[in-house]
């Protein structure tokens, strides 16, 4: 494995640079593609700390006196999780509990009155710009729970304009509530819907929410002139691309604000019979003139497609219009932080710390020495580095005007080298505000932000390379610690795939429970053309290999190989077969 560490090997020039980064995007491998660079290079130096409240208050209170002098750059938002639900969608990636003792419910609302009264001190006369209430369900509050929650965050915290967002579901919402949510100056609500169809609904466990009550709770919201935002998922069990654009036109004639699409997250519990997703860009093109038909414009995300409607509430475009009016988004670059309260809630404390609420029963009293957070240090430096990294992988260009605005120096000042570097190669432009990079490969972008990075990070993604190379194989992506290789085989397509055990905590697609499985190339990213049934069978052999999870419950990946194997006479029902003994390796296709 090659360590062309900077004492090794002198790096004296630009194009010096420019090999040894690309030669450490080749050894990256996989990670490269993730899109996550900067997390990954921080995951190296820094570790998850079991943190209590205690310290997180400290963090809090040095930045919030740095907010108020004005040295610390950023908006504030509030999220608070309010975990319950009448009943459990089985495909849901949220942490939620069944409500089925109303006790817990006031207990919890008590430990979170008693959070909000822990920090909200630390916030004195800072205003939170963005405030959203997520869940579970919140409406599954009574009017008198919201009411008293609401009251006291009130009283607690001060706030500024921007996006006010309750999240709510069809049988959980009343007049009353939803007056309640508008006169505590909420102007957002997204609103479960996800299918219309009863079976596809019977099929996930939800309740059965009937049309006409749909149409109730969006008229409803309407009313009260909030910002509706609807949801829908693609790839249920029972649902097809043609119900799912059959379900987004029904909603587009009730007229909301917009109807966000998702597709079936990767994190998604093993669902068995679930059916097959159309990628999001077809389900765009598809959904395109159906929109144009309502008087909406279709966006494409990463998970979800969005129909916007192009006219808006003239309420909610009149407050989105005001210079201070910042949304919710957990994807923006600008500096941000975020209070989060709740199990799993995520927060963020620029330029200081990351960090998560672990999955704490809702009932558990609040107690600020346990250390129920898991947190991460950022500083500074990371978070520039954060921002530009960021900005070139995903658009390929930043802008020098928001860094100023944001990190008070000048970025030509801060990240001199790295920019006379590119600017000598000839990968960087000057444009209007920014800078933009020349080059359009996406390892060549990821290269290029190398250029921004310390040593530090640097060296530690070597050392990590050299000591783990394993992680770093082209053959799997780097947090997938074990595997075993299989040859399927479908008509006349044959396809390597490798099983994983994959670490703690990781998500990925294809995953059930601790397992996973890939194809070898697919990860590397290195262009060889797919076999014209790949899609297929990963997906036939995806719902096989949920099931085997499910039902056998392996403990270990030769458990798991083991139990794959005595059921190939399953498999052969869904038209597989497997080729090869697992142990060899694949043939390279
Ligand atoms: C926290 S849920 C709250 C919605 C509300 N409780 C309801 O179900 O109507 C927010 C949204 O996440 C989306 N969601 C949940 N699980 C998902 C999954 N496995 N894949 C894609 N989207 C999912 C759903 O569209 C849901 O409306
Ligand atoms: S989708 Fe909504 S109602 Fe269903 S389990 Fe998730 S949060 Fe609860």
């Amino acid at each position: 494995m090659p360590s062309p560490l900077p004492e090794n090997s002198p790096i004296a020039t630009a194009h010096d640079r420019l090999a040894h980064f690309r030669r450490l995007a080749a050894a990256l491998g996989p990670t490269v593609h993730r899109g996550v660079a900067q997390h990954f290079f921080l995951s190296l130096i820094k570790e998850d700390e079991a943190l209590n409240a205690e310290t997180i208050a400290d963090c809090w209170r040095r930045a919030t006196e740095k907010i108020r002098g004005g040295q610390l750059p950023g908006f504030l938002g509030l999220y608070l999780h309010i975990p319950f639900c009448p009943r459990l969608c089985t495909y849901c990636i949220y942490y939620r509990v069944r409500l089925s003792d109303p006790n817990d419910l006031d207990l919890y609302l008590a430990r979170l009155r008693r959070e909000i009264d822990y920090y909200a001190p630390l916030f004195q006369g800072i205003p939170f710009s963005t405030f959203y209430l997520g869940g579970g369900t919140p409406t599954l509050l009574s009017e008198s729970q919201i009411d008293e929650l609401l009251g006291h965050v009130r009283r607690s915290f001060a706030f500024g304009a921007g996006e006010r967002c309750f999240e709510t579901s069809p049988y959980t919402l009343t007049e009353a509530k939803a007056r309640l949510f508008a006169d505590y100056g909420f102007n957002r609500v997204s609103f479960g819907v996800q299918s219309f169809s009863l079976e596809v609904l019977q099929n996930v466990d939800r309740v059965l929410q009937k049309t006409e009550q749909v149409h109730r709770t969006i008229g409803l919201l309407q009313s009260f002139r909030f910002h509706v935002n609807c949801d829908l998922i693609h790839g249920l069990p029972g649902e097809s691309l043609q119900t799912t654009l059959a379900n987004l036109e029904h909603l587009l004639e009730l007229g909301p604000t917009q109807v966000t699409t998702y597709k079936l997250s990767i994190y998604t519990p093993p669902l068995p019979g679930r059916t097959d997703a159309a990628p999001l860009p077809e389900l765009a093109r598809e959904a395109e003139p159906i929109a144009r038909k309502h008087g909406y414009t279709i966006a494409v995300y990463p998970t979800a497609i969005m129909a916007v409607r192009s006219e808006r509430n003239r309420r909610v475009e009149e407050i989105e219009r005001r210079p201070d009016y910042r949304n919710y988004d957990d994807v923006t670059t600008e500096p941000r932080s975020l209070l989060g309260l709740g199990p799993t809630a995520r927060s963020y404390i620029f330029g200081h710390l990351k960090y998560k609420s672990t999955a704490y029963p809702v009932a558990a009293p609040f107690a600020p020495g346990d250390k129920s957070i898991l947190g991460r240090r950022l500083s500074l430096l990371d978070e520039k580095q954060f921002f530009l990294t960021q900005q070139l992988a995903s658009d390929g260009r930043f802008s020098a005007v928001e860094y100023e605005r944001y990190f008070r120096e000048s970025v030509s000042v801060a990240f001199g080298e790295a920019l006379k570097d590119l600017d000598k190669l000839g990968w960087l432009r000057r444009e209007n505000d920014g800078y933009v990079l020349t080059v359009d490969d996406p390892t060549e972008r990821f290269v290029a932000g190398l250029f921004f990075l310390d040593e530090q990070k640097i060296r530690a993604a070597w050392k990590d390379i050299a000591d783990s190379p394993e992680k770093y194989s082209p053959d799997g992506p780097s947090d997938l610690v074990d595997r075993r290789n299989f040859l399927i085989r479908y008509r006349q397509a044959c396809i390597p795939i490798s099983l994983h055990r994959i670490r703690p905590g990781f998500g990925c697609f294809r995953q059930a429970g601790d397992f996973a499985f890939s194809i070898a190339d697919e990860m590397a990213g290195n262009g060889k053309t797919a076999p014209p049934n790949e899609e297929k069978v990963l997906r036939l052999f995806g719902r096989f290999f949920e099931l085997v999870v499910a039902t056998a419950k392996p403990a270990s990946l030769d458990a798991l190989q083991e139990a794959i194997l005595s059921r190939r006479d399953k498999l052969a029902a869904y038209g597989l077969a497997i080729q090869s003994p697992p142990d060899e390796e694949p043939p390279s296709r």
